[in-house]
């Protein structure tokens, strides 16, 4: 099993563009960079999955040697895009990846449907949608299986309430030896349930938006706290992870207000970083 990181930052990447705060301003002097969160996946090393398409898959595409293009002029080893959110900073990439010849999507009838894109990129390439099930696993190309779980019930602004209620989903993927990965960078709450995903996994990329409760209220002067955006705090996931000492747990979708954004800033955990590979 092997996991790349194409990128660790949450919506709006690190710097964000329109952003003057002190760790956009420390990103931009120092060129410590993030990308917006999208992850690739491999069980065979050739037929590899996207974890969501952000805004910068092009660029993240591109450095990621393994993703290049071939050996058919147009042939890409891409096979599949899984979305766990309809979120534009996960699925605004799905409109650079147009050009291909087909494009393979996987995801909660819910998010599907709340998806502005499905017709835009029917025109421009052969669309093929599949409901990502929630109470059943689904076998993908390389040997991999995925099982999702509904871990939030966020909608997002652009988005009709109506679509459904699965909105926000957690991934297990396994490859043919049993190895496991998840997948959770919106994680709201920790239950029980996740607790099962989680189990033996032999990494898992979570949810690393925010590094402690008070951080919105104190760097950013935001009213709502972490939960309520629908991202548990870095702190209170660390004592639920005493029970997956075996799991090697990195965190992305880090956030400009989350210290843990500046590389090399000491801290509880692990940050997940562009270009990261994992492989076990
Ligand atoms: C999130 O991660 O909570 C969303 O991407 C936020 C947003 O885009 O509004
Ligand atoms: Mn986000
Ligand atoms: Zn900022």
């Amino acid at each position: 099993m092997k996991v790349r990181v194409l990128g660790s930052a949450a919506g709006g990447g690190f710097p964000q563009w329109n952003c003057a705060c002190d760790g956009c301003a420390t990103a931009r002097r120092t060129g410590a960079h993030r990308t917006q969160d999208s992850v690739a996946v491999t069980g065979d090393g050739t037929a590899w999955y996207l974890i969501n398409a952000s805004p910068d898959i092009r660029a993240q595409v591109l450095a990621t040697g393994e993703l290049a293009p071939g050996p058919g002029p147009r042939d890409t080893p891409i096979r599949g895009v899984l979305l766990t959110t309809a979120e534009l900073d996960h699925t605004a990439g799905l409109l650079s990846l147009r050009e291909s010849g087909r494009i393979t999507l996987y995801a909660t009838t819910t998010v599907l449907a709340a998806l502005p894109f499905v017709p835009i990129l029917r025109a421009c390439t052969d669309l093929r949608t599949f409901e990502l099930p929630t109470n059943r696993p689904l076998v993908l190309d390389g040997g991999l299986t995925v099982r999702a779980a509904v871990v939030g019930g966020k909608v997002p602004r652009h988005a009709d309430p109506g679509a459904g209620d699965e909105w926000v989903c957690a991934l297990r993927i396994t490859d043919r030896t049993g190895r496991a990965f998840v997948y959770a960078t919106c994680l709201p709450e920790w239950t029980d349930a996740f607790d099962d995903l989680l189990d033996g996994a032999g990494a898992a990329l979570l949810d690393g938006t925010f590094l402690t409760d008070d951080e919105p209220a104190r760097r950013a002067g935001l009213c709502r706290t972490p939960r309520q955006m629908g991202h548990l705090p870095i702190t209170d996931a660390i004592a639920a992870l005493e029970r997956h000492r075996g799991t090697r747990v990195l965190f992305g979708h880090l956030n400009n207000t989350n210290p843990l954004a500046i590389a090399g800033t000491p801290g509880p955990a692990e940050a997940a970083y562009d270009g990261q590979s994992i492989q076990w």
